[in-house]
């Protein structure tokens, strides 16, 4: 207070009356009131004041003071203010409302908007929290390739590109090459973008979105839903204690958020099965869940659910199966409570050869592109397992966002690859 400052930003937003301008500036960090009071500066800076339209860039320097009515807020009071660029045209984005795909045409310039700002600002605090839980509980970053030969998660939904005459594919998952690694280093993550030409359009799928995978070496189905739960807590509450700001700009409840605790209910599929039968939907053994499932599954609890064993063919060829009933993969699905649906997806891994030779067959996967994967169960095979967790899906969860298109900067998306 009573300091003089220099604040460098974008006009967000005027006000007028008589004697006063209300100017309100974004600099990246936040919105600030600066006041143009006629009685304190030249009647040129007055009137150029009142011509100043949406984003117009400028340099504006007064004295800091509390907000006349509001306690605790605080303004500038406009002593110069020198404009740099004035738009070339009107600024497209009115505070008025707006069609999705005009904004999603304008998404380089819709993500100065307030709303699209706090966005941002939780997901970049929820992928530093994701980094940290593993920087300082013991794991590695290893970073996976993008071009792979490799279909980790099928091949019903791969980008492939040309590699100098082979083919090559956009990664699914970083997973195969983090087996490699927890063997190296007994417990590593990746963390980058992953690739799935989704050929339907969905309120929770991108073509291209980014994910964390951590595996480690010597650990059980348990173990992993352990490790899954004390993540999904740590990273809950450190947005909570850091970006409440944000969270209020966005309207999101934080009740649920802070209902976030440990334990996890940990249900089989079969309940899961249950669950929707009870609901009214014909579900039966066997079905895989989408969406709509998943939110009604989701809706019996107050915090997230892991979902485990669901039947083996549903699921991908590296899964182990249940020894206690072969016909069950040893997976687990965490759905985001209040329906946002599944967030992560992981489990124990195959580690008998002859086993994962099988069903790599089964899958009517390429051996060749497998031989050195099948390496790691040749040289001191181990058991492990791990899970992948869509940092957009997170965003969505954590914001309460209906869709994943705004929970990323530039979205690609089945008809999207502009801007
Ligand atoms: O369940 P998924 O397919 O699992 C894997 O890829 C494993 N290889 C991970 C592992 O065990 N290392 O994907 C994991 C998560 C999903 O739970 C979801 O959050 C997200 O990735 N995801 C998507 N997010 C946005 N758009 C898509 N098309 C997504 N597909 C998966
Ligand atoms: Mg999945």
């Amino acid at each position: 207070m009573g300091e003089k400052v220099t604040l460098q930003g974008w006009l967000y937003n005027k006000r007028s009356s008589g004697k006063l301008h209300f100017l309100e500036v974004r600099d990246g960090s936040g919105i600030c009131q600066c006041v143009v009071f006629k009685g304190e500066v030249s009647p040129e800076l007055f009137a150029r004041a009142d011509h100043l339209t949406q984003e117009t860039s400028l340099r504006v320097t007064g004295t800091v003071r509390e907000h006349g009515k509001l306690k605790g807020t605080f303004e500038v009071g406009v002593a110069e203010l020198e404009v740099l660029a004035e738009p070339a045209r009107e600024y497209p984005i009115s505070p008025k409302e707006h069609g999705t795909d005009f904004l999603m045409d304008n998404r380089h310039l819709w993500l100065r908007s307030k709303r699209q700002w706090a966005i941002l600002r939780v997901r970049a605090e929820i992928v530093a929290a994701v980094r940290d839980y593993f920087d300082s509980n013991g794991f590695t970053l290893v970073d996976a390739p993008i071009f792979t030969p490799n279909a980790c998660e099928g091949t019903s939904n791969l980008f492939s590109t040309d590699y100098h005459g082979d083919p090559a594919y956009l990664t699914q998952s970083g997973q195969l090459y983090m087996e490699a690694a927890a063997a190296a280093l007994g417990k590593a993550y990746c963390f980058g973008p992953t690739f799935r030409a989704e050929k339907s359009k969905t309120r929770r799928h991108l073509a291209e979105f980014w994910m964390v995978e951590p595996e480690v070496a010597f650990l059980d189905l348990d173990g992993d839903m352990d490790l899954a739960e004390d993540f999904l807590v740590s990273v809950v509450s450190r947005v909570l204690d850091k970006r409440r700001k944000e969270l209020e700009i966005l309207e999101r409840d934080t009740k649920p958020l802070e209902r976030v605790q440990k334990p996890f209910p940990r249900i089989r599929y079969h309940e899961a099965i249950e669950i929707l039968r009870k609901a009214g939907h014909d579900a039966k053994v066997g079905d895989d869940f989408g969406g709509d499932e998943e939110t009604v599954i989701s809706q019996g609890f107050d915090r997230p659910v892991m979902v485990h064993r669901y039947p083996i063919d549903l699921k991908a060829f590296y899964f182990k199966r249940d020894p206690k009933d072969l016909s069950l993969a040893l997976n687990v699905d965490v759905l985001a409570p209040e329906g946002y649906g599944e967030v992560i997806g992981g489990g124990q891994r195959e580690e008998d050869l002859s086993k994962l030779e099988q069903s790599i067959d089964v899958h009517k996967l390429p051996r060749e592109a497998f031989e050195w994967y099948l390496d790691l169960r040749r040289y001191g095979s181990f058991p492990h397992a791990g899970f992948g967790l869509g940092i957009e899906r997170t965003v969505a969860w954590i914001c309460g966002l209906p869709h994943v298109r705004e929970t990323i900067p530039f979205p690609r998306m089945l008809n999207r690859l502009h801007p």
